[in-house]
């Protein structure tokens, strides 16, 4: 036996993260933990890799009771964490991270070129489109998240743990991530696999280990359980039938984009899905639109009048919205509460004679809270206290209550769990049946599918396709892929 944890206990001032986080590990085993937001995962998984503290029960590390007291006592004896937030140096390069810590020299010298060298050999060798001398401050959440998984398997490893590595990247990318757990498994390394996507479980889980509310409630092998059981343990109830979107003619055009790579429109009343590999440009779209980056040589048009949008405040008083890919960076006040960062791009509406209306202001953060089902002590508590997908429903919260008529999302659902995911599905439907114009850009096929009313195929920066809620998975990686 590799890691074995029984009851771990953990609590933050009177929140209780975890009261009984219990599992094993053997060598060459993939285990998978899976539960709700806020189910205790990350803080399990931190307790394992010495970024926090037990408050009680017992892990022990082949046979003996440890406790490691940082990351570097973790790494020591093999254990190594790949983060669900963004953990590298921004300021730094991508060869850089990856060699932290355990830096090439070439003899008094770091060996710069000698590293980056090495970097691009990790990256090419798993088919990611990173390079090891890019600024990592550039890098989109998918890049980072394929920068920390490199390093993570540039260290000598006995344990790796993935916490939710796949959340942002799209199917290609990820099936590099499960060659590379499989790879890691011959060699008998131990894995904890941490992820939302549960068809991911078939492909690469030996073991699953369930958490709600902190506490282990089934562990067993990934063979005897189906993913309906999964799932109705996660919630404690069974999730209604995936939503199906009814066919509606759409209205009149609330968006139309003119860019030199991309020419599309955005009905009132539709759902317009974006697909395409990591890099292919759909963010770039979306920041374009919403006056992040300038649009060069394009022109957008609101509800058929041209606009000219030079920042994100021009969109948003052109009536548009952004929910961002990025919630750390772009999302987010993390040092805010949930009040505060939910009103956040809608003051106005809470103000009278210019003075915020805390009492309002808290009665349409509880509002949303519980629409969303954000997992929270109060909505006074900081948004860097909260899980990972807690922190996605305050993102999808301040777009909701700015009520603008068109509304793109980017990767909404990264890091969600499938009852809160089904939640913005609906939140999505609901807003379409307003008359809102809605553009998802997901890199889950199965998702756009299910719910967009039509599809765009991005490819090296540009709108290669239009498909029809009809399509396949088959036809829009068809388009996704270079030829
Ligand atoms: N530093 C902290 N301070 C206060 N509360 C915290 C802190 N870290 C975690 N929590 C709380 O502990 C609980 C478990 O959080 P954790 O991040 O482990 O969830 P998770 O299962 O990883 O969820 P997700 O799927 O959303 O990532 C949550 O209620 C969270 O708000
Ligand atoms: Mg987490």
């Amino acid at each position: 036996m590799l890691l074995e944890l029984s009851s771990i206990r953990k609590s933050f001032g009177g929140v209780h993260a975890l009261l009984d986080g219990t599992l094993s590990v053997d060598p060459g085993q993939v285990h998978a933990l899976v539960g709700e937001n806020g189910a205790g995962k990350s803080t399990l998984m931190k307790i394992v890799a010495g970024m926090q503290r037990r408050d009680g029960g017992d892990m022990r590390w082949k046979g003996e009771s440890v406790d490691f007291a940082e990351p570097a006592a973790a790494h020591r004896v093999g254990i190594h964490m790949v983060h669900q937030e963004s953990l590298l140096a921004p300021h730094l390069t991508v060869a850089q991270n990856i060699f932290l810590g355990r830096e090439r020299m070439s003899g008094i010298r770091l060996d710069r070129r000698g590293m980056i060298e090495a970097a691009d050999d990790i990256l090419q060798a798993h088919h990611f489109p990173v390079k090891g001398d890019w600024k990592v401050e550039t890098l989109s959440p998918a890049q980072k998240q394929i920068v920390e998984i490199c390093r993570a398997l540039h260290g000598k490893s006995s344990l790796l743990i993935f916490d939710e590595p796949t959340s942002s990247l799209s199917d290609a990318e990820a099936s590099e991530v499960f060659r590379t757990v499989h790879a890691l498994r011959e060699k008998g390394i131990g894995i904890i696999y941490i992820t939302h996507r549960l068809v991911e479980l078939e492909e690469i889980a030996d073991r699953v280990t369930i958490l709600r509310d902190g506490r282990t409630i089934h562990s067993g092998p990934a063979a005897e359980i189906t993913t309906a059981e999964i799932v109705h343990h996660m919630v404690g109830r069974d999730i209604s039938a995936s939503m199906q979107r009814g066919k509606e003619t759409p209205g009149e055009t609330r968006l139309k984009v003119n860019l030199p790579d991309a020419e599309f429109e955005l009905r009132a009343g539709e759902i317009v899905g974006m697909a395409g590999l990591i890099g292919a440009g759909r963010t770039e779209v979306c920041e374009t639109i919403f006056g992040i980056t300038p649009a060069g040589h394009g022109t957008v048009a609101v509800n058929g009048e041209p606009v000219d949008i030079n920042s994100p405040s021009d969109a948003v008083a052109a009536g548009i919205a952004l929910v961002t890919e990025d919630r750390q960076r772009t999302g987010l006040a993390v040092n805010l509460s949930i009040r505060t960062n939910t009103t956040l791009a809608n003051l106005d509406a809470l103000c009278t004679a210019e003075v915020v209306q805390v009492s309002k202001e808290k009665a349409v953060a509880e509002q949303l809270r519980e629409k969303l089902q954000m997992q929270a002590d109060s909505v006074e508590q900081k948004a860097s206290e909260l899980s990972g997908g807690n922190q996605q429903k305050i993102v999808i919260a301040k777009w909701m209550f700015r009520d603008t008529d068109i509304v793109l999302f980017d990767e909404p659902t990264r890091g969600i769990d499938v009852g809160a995911k089904a939640e913005v599905f609906a939140l999505m439907d609901e807003l379409a049946k307003q008359g809102k114009a809605i553009l998802m850009v997901s890199s889950e096929l199965p998702e756009l599918l299910q719910v967009a009313d039509r599809i765009l195929v991005m490819r090296e920066g540009e709108l290669v396709a239009e498909l029809p809620r009809e399509t396949t998975q088959q036809e829009i990686m068809h388009h996704a892929v270079t030829q």
